[in-house]
């Protein structure tokens, strides 16, 4: 009994050691602040992520000790950058770095400032988009709290990364970021009003850098290699007092802002906690077989199958979707269309297919799942085969439609040999001949007598 106690005890204390959190890419965040006093400003945010899981290292940036990646391995599975201000971070830790530490697969939260230094400025020209000077807020004379018109209060978010829905307007003080480029990846989560612009205290004398809903707040971008990444102009947002701030806005009252919620959520969002995408399994094969075939012959009857699963908050469930669709390439499409999704027979997963005719015509193809859609990691799963012409005794000799070809073909063959024949063995009146060139000779001669004689 004492030792089934004390195994259980063993356990327990390991299950606690060992907390792990429901982030699929690892618990090690590194926080980076200008000033490690800072950490008591966002002391409710910091929490929320230990109580997640997470293993937080703080760091300030001018730190000596700052380090990101060691040995061309990243010492940590996701940044989070509230260090706006300093102009320089200590060690290298700069905009190559913190791509490279993408590159590998890392996340990151940024936050810029109205006092952005220029290794956030440099990151923020890495991802397309600009700040706006120092000094400058986003200001909006509508759309603000109680009567402060720099602290925005935004009750709808542009593309919400999944049906969620604010209970409270989040408050967001800080600068305008303006995205340049028209990057695929990347989408704006909240923008501005359309009243909006930013500037600091002076009268206004020519035009605002971005105005109304060009303004991004919060935007995302899931790079290629579906590492997450999130831009927000305003360091303020995830501030203790930001989030529990009571909020007025024109005569509504709230007791406290929708900050955390917010930031609970898209936090999950880019530790790849929620909205995760993995293929379980994909195959193809002949109808009627399941083994995948060598080659395939052009207009096989194929079947297509893939299994996906979706990852939100430490389960797998089904992913549905009716839009994920198969290519069957060779340089171009010849073949794309649409999978549709089976009932559901397994907890944690579900499947995609399709029955279709292999194109008539041959060639290697690639049988192509690429599906991107936005909030979601994305997926690519490829395979490629040989489709082969039809063998010699794969298809009928003599079809009803030939007849008048073969027809017009052994007509063709008999006349030849009738009239070889009749070339050969066909013999004229040897006299007769003779007699037409003796009479025809005799007839010139005249001819010639009688034009003498004139
Ligand atoms: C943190 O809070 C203190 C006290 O409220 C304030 O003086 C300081 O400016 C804050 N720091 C940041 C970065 O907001
Ligand atoms: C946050 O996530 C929860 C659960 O998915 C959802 O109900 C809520 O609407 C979300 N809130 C925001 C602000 O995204
Ligand atoms: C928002 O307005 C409320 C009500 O006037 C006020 O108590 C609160 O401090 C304001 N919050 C911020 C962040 O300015
Ligand atoms: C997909 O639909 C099934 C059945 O309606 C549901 O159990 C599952 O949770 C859904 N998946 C997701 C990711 O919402």
């Amino acid at each position: 009994m004492k030792t089934l106690f004390l195994f259980t005890l063993i356990i327990q204390f390991t299950s606690f050691i060992f907390a792990k959190s429901n982030s699929l890419s690892g618990n090690r965040i590194l926080v980076v602040l200008d000033n490690i006093e800072d950490k008591s400003n966002y002391s409710i945010f910091f929490k929320s992520l230990e109580d997640r899981g997470f293993d937080l290292s703080y760091s300030s940036a001018s730190d000596d000790k700052l380090e990101l990646i060691k040995f061309e391995e990243s010492l940590y599975d996701h940044l989070v950058l509230l260090a706006p201000e300093t102009n320089y971070y200590e060690n290298d830790v700069g905009p190559k770095q913190i791509i490279e530490f993408i590159d590998k697969g890392g996340n990151v939260l940024l936050a810029a400032n109205e006092n952005t230094g220029s290794t956030t400025q440099d990151l923020l020209y890495e991802f397309g988009s600009v700040v706006d000077e120092a000094k400058f807020n986003v200001i909006d004379n509508f759309v603000h709290n109680s009567t402060t018109s720099s602290v925005l209060a935004l009750d709808k978010l542009e593309i919400p990364i999944s049906s969620d829905e604010l209970e409270a307007p989040i408050l967001y003080s800080g600068t305008a970021i303006k995205f340049k480029g028209k990057n695929p990846y990347s989408k704006p989560l909240l923008v501005a009003g359309p009243a909006a612009y930013s500037w600091d205290n002076s009268a206004v004398n020519k035009d605002p850098l971005v105005t109304g809903s060009n303004i991004v707040l919060v935007n995302t971008l899931q790079a290629v290699n579906n590492a997450r990444i999130i831009i927000t102009g305003s360091t303020k947002m995830f501030t203790d007092e930001f989030i529990e701030s009571p909020v007025k806005i024109n005569d509504k009252t709230y007791e406290k802002s929708g900050n955390l919620d917010f930031i609970t959520n898209i936090s999950k969002w880019t530790f790849q906690e929620k909205k995760v995408l993995k293929v379980i399994s994909s195959k193809h094969h002949k109808v009627g077989e399941t083994e995948r075939p060598e080659y395939y012959t052009i207009k096989n009857n194929m079947h297509y199958e893939i299994e996906l699963s979706e990852y939100n908050d430490g389960i797998w469930q089904p992913f549905n979707a009716t839009d994920i669709q198969l290519e069957l390439i060779m340089l171009d499409p010849y073949i794309r269309t649409t999978l549709k999704q089976q009932p559901i027979t397994n907890p944690t997963s579900s499947t995609f297919s399709i029955d279709l005719i292999i194109p008539d015509h041959c060639g290697v193809f690639t049988f192509k799942v690429d599906y991107r859609r936005y909030g979601l990691s994305w997926i690519l799963e490829k395979d490629v085969i040989a489709i082969h012409p039809l063998h010699y005794n794969e298809f009928p000799r003599f079809l009803g439609e030939g007849l008048p070809y073969y027809f017009g073909a052994f007509s063709m063959l008999g006349g030849f040999i009738i009239i070889s024949i009749l070339a050969l063995y066909h013999e004229d009146d040897t006299k007769k001949n003779t007699d037409t060139v003796t009479s025809s000779k005799k007839e010139k001669e005249v001819a010639a007598t009688e034009k003498k004689k004139n």
